[in-house]
């Protein structure tokens, strides 16, 4: 196991790039399923959770070769199941039920359980296929779904789920008939998926808006296709130059994706602005507390939660952070207050009391986002601060020590002894 040694206090200088979605990359990866021969991803991001997608694609049969471009051959899908060892490291691979319903018939899904951020059933999904005509069967901690030929319905989702909608638009390209989806994710990754989609010969239309339409084709053809930059990773790049007070320029930014974040970053004081070079991101000197209330997109995501947390921590005032998405996403509030944050939680809401100065102290990472905020709050604790079970990071950063370090961050990989 590794950890990260960060000597806080060092203010953040120099330009970065950001790397392809991970959110995005990964419904890709699972659309290569639909349509047999050769898939050709640019941009896709170095990182476990991709490399998970990959093995999980080869157990179903398909030929993954990482160079400067991934190349995915789906000639030929022999399994029809995703295994628990593979669905409890990585519940994303759920996505790869749709596809294979769509191209085999059938398909065998571990059920994904609870995760650490909270319950995350599948149900909508299997609801979704059902209505499409297709079988579904829950038995021995698996859902297996059967259909000859799946039908086109309307569907419209009790909730906004992402994987949700993308696992149904991607069940929906090759069913008979046209499909119709109302209440589903607008978030940029869905577009990306269905951009792609589409260039594989897919009919639909609507993705960003909350209803789509999908008209089934009868197949679909391979394509080249370029992943979209990973705002969770640019809006935490952002708060590392905000929170140490520096100022860095990162070039390719998609802050069209990251509308009400931003407005968050600058009421906070924090400015923000598009240059020539890339867009700047400056701290200040006066922080103040800025409340968050996240939602679906475009709302404040969920996923930069914990990161605007550790920046609140140091910000004048109290800042009311409530998570609408999952039930048990604080778990970085212990940690955060190990360094000393005040925070204390009620319900689904986080009061934070802002306090003149982090100090570094050993503590754990305990999920993806909840990890970066603690390296974030690293960056600007007074002292050394250890971060153990960076494991979690690695699923969801590429390069993460790499790139801080650019930016004059003190920032060690060491191994770490804990279990
Ligand atoms: C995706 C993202 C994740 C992000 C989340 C919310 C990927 C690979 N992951 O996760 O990074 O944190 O969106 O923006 O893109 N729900 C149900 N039944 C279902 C499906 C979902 O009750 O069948 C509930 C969930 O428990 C949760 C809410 O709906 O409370 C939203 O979940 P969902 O959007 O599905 O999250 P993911 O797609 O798993």
């Amino acid at each position: 196991m590794e950890a990260f040694l960060i000597e806080g206090g060092i203010k953040l200088k120099g330009s970065i790039n950001i790397s392809g979605a991970k959110n995005a990359a990964l419904p890709l990866m699972a659309s290569s399923i639909l349509a047999p021969g050769v898939h050709t991803f640019k941009n896709i991001p170095n990182l476990r959770d991709v490399k998970t997608m990959a093995i999980l694609l080869s157990h179903l049969g398909a030929k993954s070769d990482f160079g400067e471009t991934l190349t995915i051959s789906t000639d030929e899908i022999r399994a029809d199941d995703a295994p628990y060892e593979v669905v409890k490291t990585m519940r994303a691979s759920v996505l790869v039920m749709g596809p294979l319903v769509a191209r085999l018939g059938h398909a065998r899904i571990s059920l994904p359980g609870g995760c650490a951020i909270g319950a995350r059933p599948i149900d909508l999904h299997l609801k979704a296929l059902s209505s499409m005509g297709a079988e579904v069967n829950l038995h021995n901690g698996l859902a297996e779904v059967k259909a000859k030929k799946l039908r086109a319905s309307h569907i419209i989702f009790e909730k906004v789920t992402v994987t949700g909608t993308e696992n149904i638009m991607m069940a929906a390209v090759l069913a008979d008939g046209k499909t119709i989806l109302e209440n589903v994710a607008r978030e940029p990754e869905v577009v990306d998926l269905a951009n792609y989609l589409n260039e594989m010969g897919a009919r639909i239309e609507g993705a960003g808006t909350n209803r789509i339409e999908i008209e089934g084709v009868k197949s679909l053809k391979p394509s080249v296709h370029t992943v979209i930059p990973d705002r969770i990773e640019a809006a935490t790049f952002m708060i590392a130059a905000a929170i140490t007070g520096g100022e860095i320029i990162i070039n390719n930014a998609p802050i069209k994706y990251l509308k009400t974040f931003l407005s968050h970053l600058k009421e906070s004081g924090v400015s923000v602005r598009m240059e020539d070079k890339g867009f700047k991101v400056k701290g200040t000197e006066k922080l103040s507390s800025v409340d968050v209330i996240t939602a679906p997109y475009p709302g404040f995501a969920t996923d930069i939660q914990a990161q605007f947390m550790a920046l609140m921590t140091i910000a004048d005032g109290i800042s009311i952070i409530k998570e609408t998405i999952f039930e048990n996403r604080f778990m970085h509030v212990p940690e955060l207050n190990r360094l000393g944050a005040n925070i204390k939680i009620d319900g689904s809401m986080a009061i934070v009391k802002g306090c003149k100065k982090l100090r570094g102290a050993p503590v754990q990472a305990t999920d993806l986002r909840a990890s970066a905020s603690l390296v974030l709050a690293g960056l600007a604790a007074e002292g050394i601060t250890k971060v153990s079970r960076i494991y979690h990071l690695e699923r969801g950063y590429e390069k993460l020590d790499e790139k801080l370090s650019t930016l004059g961050a003190k920032i060690l990989r060491i191994p770490d002894k804990l279990p």
